[in-house]
């Protein structure tokens, strides 16, 4: 599939283009506006090699990328100037900021780029046509997207599951390739679905079962174990009959619980499932101190909720890990932004460290919890920015972001 070099060809050489790169840069924010704080500034930095490349190259860079969920109208706790700031910062050169996402600001800020120069645009999803179902509110959002530049460079790996107008239907209206990132990403997506080297053991954490449904059907006829903690644990503990006291649960989700723990047998897919959970009778807020309790996964009492897997479930965890080829890790074991909660998940990844192998951490929560938690990003084989998107690789579904630049 094209990349940077190729689009340079068909366009005739990148210097003095406007390129419009779709990035991911949905960080993590503290504090209200005006002062709002980055927590983890890893998707900028992953965003970097790409259009650092561009500018490099000449090319006059035009960056659209979203902030949470606005609902399509501009809301200023997820304006993009800080990361527009920091962005400056990484780069080492200024960054240009639009305060709208295709209006005057926005032209005359491409407007006023010479080569080699950068501009962010303000939250795409400040605009309904982003996020649109319907495809000519889409389409309309995209055209004027596509106005502002002369090619397109997808580099948002963390959205390219989204059919939306700066991710897909702007493809559809210039010329474009894949960007750096998206290109690293694929290439490790590929490692863990096409013959993964064995033995592959996956780890799924987080809140929701409903979530991994499809990525645990997927994996119970490829992967050879599947570690399970995080909030989804407690549907698991109690299909198999426990008691789970005030935890976190989805009791639409039982059934197919059963069904996988049932399929796993038949199939010889290990599922390991903790055996102790650090409980406390409130969930850890601001206000209160925690005062955590380890309990057998069994015995949770009625007026508790699980909010980390055990010492002795986070040590089975980590000997499962012994000895893998090909680890996958998406979400974390527990509440790990609380300290009292947060070691089942700094276990596992201090095993993923360990791993002779590939080991990949899947986005989102988990690739913030590897830096929140202080380890070394080069511990790992490969970070990775997409949650949601890595998640729905491995499911088998198509990617629209992939699949518009390969038509
Ligand atoms: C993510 O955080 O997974 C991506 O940025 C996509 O965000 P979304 O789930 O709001 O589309």
């Amino acid at each position: 599939m094209a990349g940077i070099d190729s689009l340079a060809e068909r366009v005739g050489g990148l210097r003095g283009k406007r390129v419009l790169v779709r990035s991911d840069l949905n960080v993590p924010l503290d504090g209200a506006p005006p002062d709002l704080r980055i927590t983890d500034d890893g998707r900028i930095r992953a965003s970097v090699p790409t259009i650092k490349a561009l500018a490099d190259a000449g090319a006059r860079v035009v960056v659209a990328a979203h902030l949470g969920r606005p609902k399509g109208e501009p809301d200023p706790r997820y304006s993009l100037a800080p990361v527009a700031a920091r962005l400056g910062e990484l780069l080492g050169a200024p960054v240009a900021f639009a305060t709208d996402t295709v209006g005057d600001s926005a032209r005359a800020t491409v407007d006023g780029l010479s080569d080699g120069k950068v501009a962010v645009l303000e939250n795409v999803r400040f605009n309904a046509g982003e996020t649109s179902k319907d495809d000519a509110e889409r389409g309309a959002f995209a055209d004027q997207l596509a106005e502002l530049a002369d090619a397109f460079v997808s580099d948002g790996f963390g959205v390219v599951h989204r059919k939306q107008a700066s991710v897909y239907d702007i493809a559809l209206r210039l010329p474009h390739a894949m960007g750096k990132l998206v290109e690293t990403e694929l290439a490790v997506m590929r490692r863990l679905t096409e013959d993964p080297e064995r033995p592959y053991v996956v780890v799924l954490g987080g809140s929701k079962v409903s979530d991994k449904l499809g990525v645990i059907d997927n994996l119970l006829g490829k992967a050879d174990k599947l570690l399970i903690g995080g909030g989804m644990v407690f549907t698991f503990l109690k299909a198999q009959g426990h008691e789970v006291g005030r935890s976190l649960l989805e009791e639409d989700q039982l059934d197919i619980c059963r069904e996988y723990l049932a399929r796993a047998e038949q199939s010889g897919v290990e599922i390991v499932l903790p055996t102790d959970i650090v409980v406390d009778t409130t969930f850890p807020s601001g206000d209160s101190s925690p005062s955590p309790r380890v309990v057998p996964a069994s015995q949770i009492p009625a007026d508790c909720l699980g909010l980390d897997i055990g010492p002795d479930s986070a040590a089975a965890f980590a000997a499962a890990l012994v000895g893998a080829k090909t680890v996958f890790w998406n979400g974390p074991m527990g509440v790990f932004e609380v300290d009292a909660f947060a070691d089942g998940t700094r276990a596992v990844a201090e095993a993923l460290t360990k791993v002779d192998g590939l080991s990949v951490v899947g986005g989102g929560d988990s690739a913030a919890a590897v830096r929140t938690l202080g380890f070394d990003e080069s511990a790992f084989g490969h970070i990775s920015t997409g949650g949601g998107a890595s998640l729905e690789y491995l499911e088998g579904k198509e990617l629209p972001g992939i699949k518009v630049l390969e038509d």
